[in-house]
């Protein structure tokens, strides 16, 4: 079904370094809602009035009841063939990476390595006063709505970069250095409609790399892919993956 052109094969089967670049629709398959598609209500509010600062400060309660109720969707949600080919891929050499804006730990559980959760994580808490981080869930902090930070007491918040928010310096940096070095990237089920990641997939084509999207729908970084594919990321990554590696069993 995927049908890359021979000369496209050649390039991914040559290239070292091999970045992939993934979004909320690489879970939709898994019955995670996307941010920006009809799943993306929750009562009345749109998720992106409630993935900001602001709507955390006037209203803690129902931001995190919001979170509660995702990270459970995420914890019964099982990884698609989507995240299960990107593992298999990144199994096969270590300079295979992947940048991911899910919080939702379906990469991680699909045994992916080399990772950077650049939005952070469902599963985790950070004190809004001395930063320290926790674990959510039966082995961690558990209590539905607000919580508080076992060692100062203060307010936890979700360990999620928000709208209006600054990254991680660390992780960014390593990304930004990921784009700059990749011969491939595939850019899967993202809106693009955040400036930091749609800037990665393009500081890694500006720097020579050969670019995949997979995408139902088209987005602004589709004019400067050079392959885009509109189909299912659940669908379309293990059909890549058999054209490029004909000989390797997917399991
Ligand atoms: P969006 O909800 O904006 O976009 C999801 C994209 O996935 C859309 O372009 C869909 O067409 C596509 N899609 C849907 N189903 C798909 C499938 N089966 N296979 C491939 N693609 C599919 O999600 P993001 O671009 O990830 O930030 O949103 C970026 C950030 O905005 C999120 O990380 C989140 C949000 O605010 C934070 O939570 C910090």
């Amino acid at each position: 079904m995927s049908t890359l052109s021979p000369d496209v094969i050649q390039r991914i089967r040559s290239a070292k370094n091999i970045l992939f670049l993934t979004g909320a629709g690489i879970s939709s398959e898994s019955g995670i809602p996307t941010f920006r598609g009809e799943g993306g209500y929750w009562k009345t509010f749109k998720a992106e009035e409630l993935a900001t600062p602001e709507a955390f400060e006037n209203h803690p309660d129902v931001v995190w009841e919001w979170y509660d109720w995702r990270r459970g969707i995420c914890l019964d949600a099982k990884p698609n063939e989507g995240h299960l080919t990107i593992a298999k891929w990144q199994s096969l050499s270590p300079s295979i990476n992947l940048i991911t804006q899910n919080v939702d730990g379906l990469h991680s559980r699909a045994g992916s390595k080399n990772l950077l959760e650049i939005h952070g994580n469902i599963f985790r808490a950070r004190c809004t006063s001395c930063r320290e981080k926790f674990s959510l869930g039966e082995d961690g902090i558990n209590q539905p709505g607000l919580k508080f930070c076992p060692v100062c007491e203060s307010l936890l918040r979700p360990d999620i970069v928000w709208f209006g928010e600054g990254y991680d310096n660390k992780l960014l940096t390593k990304a930004w250095e990921l784009s700059k070095v990749a011969h491939i990237v595939f850019v899967i089920g993202t809106s693009a409609n955040v400036s930091v990641p749609a800037n990665l997939a393009l500081t890694a084509i500006r720097n020579g790399a050969l670019g995949i999207e997979i995408n139902p729908e088209t987005t602004t970084l589709t004019p400067s892919m050079q392959v885009h594919f509109g189909g299912k990321s659940g669908e379309v990554l293990p059909e890549i993956f058999k054209e490029v590696f004909p000989d390797t069993k997917r399991n």
